[in-house]
């Protein structure tokens, strides 16, 4: 059984500065790389690279950026046979800025990611069959988001939104979703509560729950995560490392939690998995290329996490 991740794919264009930039200022970057990145990739890479067998819908433009798009997600071993070459627009791209203590600003141009619509949903209906999760985000159509949700849904596919970036979603999309996973600043635009500790985001994820999603985890980066079902809500603290970039940890946790959900890893041990899988994510640049493979990622469970 598979994953499939229906979403973004960008090509990075990622500066390194000693801090971010104020509006209107001017500063001396450090260096600057084009990498392989989007939401959607991002975690179908992280999937993959833990041994899962996934598979991409998404669209790059006819450019060098969705050539080498491609050939990365191609060379991580994630299926692209459904991905589209959309002639008519350019492939997407971030402009993304990182700070020396790892934070970052992020701003998406969505290209060819914004004609995700009709021929991938098509794409979708065929894969069903063979898979177990869905990992949906916003970087495309919502229109498109919805219908797909409600397609994996009707196949009894279980589908994880990653409601990021941050839109308000109809409410009656949340019956069609069985995990939701939005990061603090998106749980408090979603719910209009501020999150400032687990008990706020208890809060917040309960809110989130009562409109029809099962499932709500609020990622809080070095603050952990809380998980909220209709049974149980409770806190879980992060792992410890020494974060360089956490350009991509969100979707790292996601990939890493579908990954351990679809090898049947029961809830908190797939929650526990898929913040292992972030913590190693943030040690590295960049946003495909920080996700940790199996055997890194092993190591480092069989170092922190006992269960
Ligand atoms: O989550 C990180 C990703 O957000 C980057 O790779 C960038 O492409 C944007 O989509």
């Amino acid at each position: 059984m598979s994953v499939i991740v229906l979403g973004s794919i960008n090509m990075d264009l990622v500066v390194h500065t000693a801090r971010l930039p104020q509006p209107g200022e001017t500063l001396m970057g450090k260096t600057f790389k084009t990498m392989p990145g989007g939401k959607g990739a991002n975690q179908a890479v992280a999937s993959t690279q833990l041994g899962a067998t996934t598979h991409m819908l998404g669209r790059v433009g006819n450019d060098g950026f969705g050539e080498t798009l491609l050939a990365s997600l191609r060379q991580y071993g994630v299926g692209c046979d459904r991905i589209t070459i959309d002639s008519s627009t350019p492939s997407g791209i971030a402009l993304i800025e990182v700070g020396d203590t790892g934070e970052n600003h992020i701003i998406v141009v969505p290209g060819a990611n914004g004609n995700v619509g009709e021929d991938e949903l098509q794409g979708l209906e065929s894969l069903c069959q063979d898979a177990t999760i869905l990992l949906l985000q916003l970087e495309i159509p919502l229109d498109s988001v919805i219908a797909a949700a409600k397609i994996a849904h009707d196949h009894h596919v279980k589908v994880i939104l990653d409601p990021a970036p941050a839109k308000s979603l109809p409410l009656d999309v949340y019956p069609f979703l069985d995990i939701l996973t939005p990061n603090q600043t998106e749980a408090e635009q979603l719910t209009g509560l501020s999150i400032t500790n687990s008990q706020t985001a208890i809060a917040a994820g309960k809110a989130l729950q009562q409109r029809g999603v099962p499932i709500v985890i609020i990622t809080m980066g070095e603050a952990g995560v809380v998980i909220v079902t209709d049974k149980t809500a409770r806190h879980i603290p992060a792992f410890t490392v020494e974060a360089v970039d956490m350009v991509a940890a969100g979707d790292a946790f996601n990939g890493g939690l579908a990954a351990a959900l679809v090898e049947e890893h029961p809830l908190d041990d797939a929650v526990m998995r898929g913040m292992a899988t972030a913590a190693l994510a943030v040690t590295q640049s960049g946003a495909q290329e920080s996700m940790p493979n199996s055997q890194t990622f092993q190591a480092f469970l069989s170092q922190n996490y006992k269960h």
